[in-house]
């Protein structure tokens, strides 16, 4: 990563595990400062000590970011603190992956969504806001889905309230005109973290590793696109917009044959390996 963000404070929501720990690393072997905020003290504290050992100035800070009164708590500390945050990552995440007509009677499960994936990281930004207006300097990166552009099945919860994040994003940064604080979202494909572990399937996907995909984000820290995806879910993105019902279509007719297909690989490749099958839904 560019030694640009030397001297930069960045604060990394989820750094206790897959891609928040690997960007840690990356931000850290780069120069610059980290703040790591998870809820799991003890695999925050591994993700200190290595960045730590990177000879990076780092510290951790627990926060839930499904209790608002957590959140507002470490925005309170966050202000008490020497170094202001340049770079907000909002990268913590949670993932459910059930079909609508098995959600009927969960809709707790759409509410730990929203709160983890939209809420909590919507009232961090909305803390560190002033402080980045009144230094006219400051970087807020959203860590979003391909599911939100190409259309995700299965993920309706987990979709929504990505979506929700973003287009907070796209009308925050609209209404930042031409100051110096830039925002950003980063549309991710599948990456091999603890996230789809739960997914039998996704074995026979292909997936990025946690390294790579925190490479996109580091390349989002310097180059402050305004959001950075792939190009192919970039041209779904533009076919759901252009013809919607041909991809109704498309995805009615691909969709379950595909699924069979990516279970039965994912059946043999844990066959291969004696693995036992891992739960459906999580
Ligand atoms: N993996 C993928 O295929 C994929 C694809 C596209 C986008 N993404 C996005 O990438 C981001 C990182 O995901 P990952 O794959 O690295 O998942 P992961 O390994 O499961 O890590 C999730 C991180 O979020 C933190 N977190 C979860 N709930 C939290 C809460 N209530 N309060 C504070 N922190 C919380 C977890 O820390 P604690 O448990 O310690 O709190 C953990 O550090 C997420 O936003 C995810 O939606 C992932």
């Amino acid at each position: 990563m560019d030694t640009g963000l030397k001297v930069r404070t960045v604060l990394i929501t989820g750094a206790s595990s897959g891609i928040g720990r690997a960007l840690a690393h990356q931000v850290a072997q780069a120069g610059g400062r980290l703040i790591l905020v998870a809820r799991d003290a003890a695999r925050l504290e591994r993700t200190l000590t290595e960045v730590q050992a990177h000879g990076a100035a780092a510290v951790a800070m627990r926060a839930d970011l499904a209790d608002p009164a957590q959140v507002r708590g470490l925005v309170a500390a966050l202000q008490r603190a020497p170094e202001p945050v340049d770079i907000l990552v909002n990268n913590a995440g949670l993932s459910i992956r059930r079909p609508v007509e098995r959600s009927l009677d969960r809709p707790e499960d759409f509410e730990r969504l929203i709160s983890v994936n939209y809420l909590g990281p919507l009232v961090l930004t909305l803390g560190l806001l002033p402080g980045m207006l009144a230094r006219n300097r400051g970087h807020i990166v959203d860590v979003s889905s391909i599911g939100v552009q190409a259309g995700a099945p299965n993920f309706s919860g987990y979709v929504a309230s990505k979506a929700a994040m973003d287009h907070f994003a796209r009308a925050l940064l609209l209404e930042l005109g031409r100051r110096p604080i830039r925002v950003t979202t980063v549309y991710l494909p599948l990456v091999r973290t603890p996230m789809i572990e739960a997914t039998a399937i996704y074995e026979a996907f292909p997936a990025l590793e946690a390294q790579q995909a925190a490479r996109r984000i580091g390349k989002a820290l310097i180059e402050r696109p305004v959001r950075l995806a792939p190009a192919w879910t970039t041209a779904l993105e533009l076919l759901h917009t252009l013809a919607p019902e041909t991809m109704r279509r498309t995805f009615a007719l691909l969709h379950d044959p595909v699924h069979r297909f990516l279970e039965r690989r994912a059946k043999a490749r844990r066959a291969r390996s004696h693995r036992p099958g891992a739960q459906e839904e999580h």
